[in-house]
């Protein structure tokens, strides 16, 4: 769709465009599920201030041609050091939008990864794209199911299981709680008022057949007598959560193992030592403890600590490649983009992610050129102002 200048997804100019594209097509309560954070959303808005407080060095002279942004992830090859974040419910913000992404990411050379909280079950996307793609685990009380989650990760050919650390308790966001939104959506009239002027995202989302929790959906006993999945779902988070439930899921998936929703160091150590392969220094983007530090300002603590013996990914606010450069010089190996890309989808399907991992892409490539290096593995933390 186009904007009131014309622009469309694919000729937007960075991810910001991309943004508003996306707020002209979609509701406005799923739109606010997307952009919230939790509480006052102190956190939220440190992610990117932190962020953007970081200076880059600029060199000149220093033969910056030939510059590649091959690298590896967990020993695989890439593209380019980005990961696609698990987002819940991307099939909400366009029909079938977790196949829309994961085609978009296969495409552009970098993994993707599915939410639990999905729309398009693991069996749905693994039946439309052509490689393996990461899933992304809550440990929800029901472990029975969790057994079962695990297993058609692993029939659906996963190549990674991104285990979600920080979600224990479900932190608060103001907007969904006034919204009162729940999947599948029950239809009021507001709602419905709101919706009506969305044709296109309408049209789209009724010619689609999958409207809910699609790992969820028919899989989990007794939840005919559930209201909403989204209740169930609320429940279902486990303040109990401990290293003992790492060391079950390691035990259940012979994989390559990422801990997800990490800040501090003590735990970092410990995650080195659980068996897992990385972690993915994140504060959820905001969204769970609200008045936690940034990501970017524990990663360089965490990378001082474990980075030899643990890789190290990190997400949080990253609009840009500049965001990419700032957190591989602070000692990622990569970053996870969520909103970024949430953006692009919402802005135009899989064109639109295509069109935000290009965004980052090319400007990654420009800041490596102007800050003098040619390589991934020459960020370091000299690139940046002390
Ligand atoms: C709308 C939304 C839904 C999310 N759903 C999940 C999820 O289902 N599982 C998960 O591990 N993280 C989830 N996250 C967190 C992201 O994986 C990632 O940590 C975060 O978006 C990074 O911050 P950024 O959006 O500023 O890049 C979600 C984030 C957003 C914005």
């Amino acid at each position: 769709m186009a904007d009131d200048n014309g622009m469309s997804a694919a000729r937007a100019a960075c991810i910001e465009d991309l943004r508003r594209l996306a707020h002209r097509n979609v509701p406005r309560e799923f739109m606010d599920y997307y952009e919230s954070g939790s509480y006052a959303e102190e956190t939220l808005l440190a992610n990117r201030a932190d962020l953007s407080r970081i200076k880059i060095r600029q060199r000149v002279l220093a033969g910056a041609s030939g510059r590649t942004l091959d690298s590896r992830i967990l020993s695989e090859p890439v593209a380019l050091p980005i990961v696609l974040a698990p987002i819940g419910m991307l099939g909400m913000g366009w029909r079938d939008g977790e196949i829309a992404a994961c085609r978009a990411a296969q495409r552009a050379g970098v993994a993707f990864t599915l939410s639990t909280m999905s729309i398009c079950s693991i069996e749905d996307v693994a039946a439309a794209v052509s490689k393996p793609f990461w899933f992304q685990l809550y440990v929800m009380k029901d472990r029975g199911f969790i057994a079962e989650l695990i297993e058609r990760a692993k029939a659906a050919r996963c190549s990674a299981l991104v285990l979600t650390v920080d979600l224990q308790v479900l932190g608060q966001r103001h907007r969904d709680v006034r919204n009162g939104l729940s999947v599948p959506p029950r239809l009021r009239p507001a709602t419905l008022a709101r919706m009506a002027m969305k044709p296109r995202w309408v049209a789209g989302l009724l010619m689609g057949k999958r409207k809910t929790f699609g790992n969820l959906d028919g899989r989990v006993a007794g939840m005919s007598d559930v209201r909403s999945l989204s209740e169930w779902t609320a429940q279902q988070f486990d303040a109990a959560l401990s290293w003992d439930d790492v060391a079950w899921v390691r035990e259940r998936w012979p994989g390559k193992l990422i801990l997800k929703g990490i800040m501090e160091v003590d735990d970092a150590k410990a995650a080195a030592k659980s068996g897992a392969d990385a972690i993915v220094v994140s504060n959820h983007g905001g969204r769970q403890l609200d008045g936690a530090a940034s990501s970017i300002s524990a990663l360089p603590k965490i990378a001082d600590a474990v980075g030899s013996d643990i890789e190290l990914l990190f997400d949080g606010g990253v609009r840009s490649g500049q965001d990419v450069f700032r957190a591989l010089a602070l000692g990622a190996k990569g970053c996870l983009l969520g909103r970024a890309f949430l953006y692009g989808l919402c802005a135009g399907g899989e064109a639109g992610v295509t069109r935000a991992i290009r965004i980052v892409a090319s400007e990654l490539d420009v800041t490596m050129a102007l800050a003098g290096v040619r390589t991934i593995g020459e960020i370091k933390r000299g690139c940046l102002q002390e």
